[in-house]
């Protein structure tokens, strides 16, 4: 296998993984509409890896450009990671995120059929577990209910995915569950870029850090955790990134369904990330405690064993790695990529 279609490729988690796609000596071509993304993350994925990214700025919903990408650049294999991905907004605008992440999908899928690639590796996300009924979290664990648009556009793409590959065995799916990705590259040139201010909390935390928000609020101490704030596993993008490497080889051996949780298997509460972040990077983080989120749980981490063993993964980075790199990202980028 050798050239990958990798969708929402200019974003966050997408960048990170052409990188090691690159590295382990991958051909890639990218496919982003740039909704929520910008295109010097591929400039910056370039310059580390020197080689060149075949970029088309393409809606997953345009049958047309996804077609002729794909005629152009046949591909073995498709990473896709294009979507929405707020879910505060999907409770606002429900019928955008429905119709881009499940609508685009949907084409996605008949037009890599349709060229005969019918290997995908999909971006999904803990939250199909809803509140767990397991900690920690294994593949076994039932699926749960979702608390918001986004959290179902995964659960129900997941169901789709599944229901087209009993229909067609020769589709390899592999849905990768993400625990909660922060992090960015060692070298300081790329990272998560979010627009406006950020709903997670490291991008957060780094902007109280550099000056431009005031503190940060906590969603709730009175939560039944060691401190009262909720837990969660984080996992540096780069190992996430690392990740979809391995998923491919699960490819290559003709899976048919594989369903892997990526996380570090870790959990830690909002309070153990504020002083983690300090200690790694000698800065402080002011916060004062707020009411709940709403559809927030209170706890939330990984058994990521089975990644291990079928995969050959393990997250290698600690949080204060995690930190220590966003951190980086976020000062020597104060705006992001849009400086550039
Ligand atoms: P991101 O927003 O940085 O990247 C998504 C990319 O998809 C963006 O570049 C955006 O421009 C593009 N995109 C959106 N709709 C598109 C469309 N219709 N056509 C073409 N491109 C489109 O987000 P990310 O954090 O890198 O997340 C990547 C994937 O992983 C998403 O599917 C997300 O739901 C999933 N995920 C993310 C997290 C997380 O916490 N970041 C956790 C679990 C799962
Ligand atoms: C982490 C913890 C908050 C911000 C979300 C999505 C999930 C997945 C990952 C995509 C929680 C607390 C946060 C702040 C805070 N995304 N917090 N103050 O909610 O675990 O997961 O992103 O698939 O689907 O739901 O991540 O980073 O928003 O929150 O106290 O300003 O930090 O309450 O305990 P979450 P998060």
């Amino acid at each position: 296998m050798r050239r990958i279609l990798v969708t929402g490729g200019a974003g966050y988690i997408g960048s990170h993984t052409i990188v090691e796609l690159q590295q382990a000596g991958y051909e890639v071509v990218v496919i982003d509409n740039l909704d929520n993304s910008s295109k010097v993350s591929l400039e910056r994925v370039e310059k580390i890896t020197g080689r060149r990214v075949a970029f088309y700025q393409v809606d997953i919903r345009d049958r047309e450009g996804l077609s002729k990408a794909l005629t152009e650049h046949p591909c073995d294999a498709c990473i896709h990671f294009a979507g929405l991905k707020a879910v505060g907004e999907s409770v606002e605008k429900p019928w955008e995120y429905y119709e881009n992440n499940i609508g685009g999908t949907l084409t996605l899928l008949d037009v890599l059929r349709k060229h005969n690639c019918k290997n995908i590796i999909f971006s999904s996300s803990a939250t199909v577990y809803g509140d767990p009924v397991e900690i920690p979290i294994t593949e076994q664990c039932p699926k749960g209910q979702c608390t918001n648009p986004y959290g179902w556009t995964k659960s129900m793409l997941e169901q789709i995915m599944m229901d087209m590959q009993k229909a067609d065995p020769e589709w390899n799916i592999v849905l990768l569950r993400y625990f909660n990705p922060i992090g960015a590259h060692p070298s300081g040139t790329m990272g998560e870029d979010p627009n406006g201010i950020p709903n997670n909390l490291m991008p957060y935390i780094t902007q109280v850090a550099i000056g431009k928000r005031k503190e940060l609020g906590v969603f709730g101490n009175d939560y039944d955790t060691p401190d009262g704030t909720g837990v969660r596993d984080y996992i540096h993008v780069v190992d996430l990134a690392r990740g979809h490497v391995c998923a491919l080889k699960a490819i290559d051996r003709k899976c048919g369904l594989a369903i892997y949780n990526l996380g570090t298997g870790h959990g830690y509460s909002v309070l153990d990330v504020v002083k983690a972040f300090e200690k790694a990077n000698g800065v402080k983080v002011p916060y004062s405690i707020k009411p709940r989120r709403a559809g927030d749980i209170a706890t939330c981490y990984s058994d990521p064993s089975k990644a291990e063993r079928e995969l050959g993964w393990k997250a290698i980075y600690g949080i204060e790695e995690m930190c220590r790199d966003s951190w980086h990202w976020q000062s020597q980028n104060p705006n992001g990529y849009k400086d550039n």
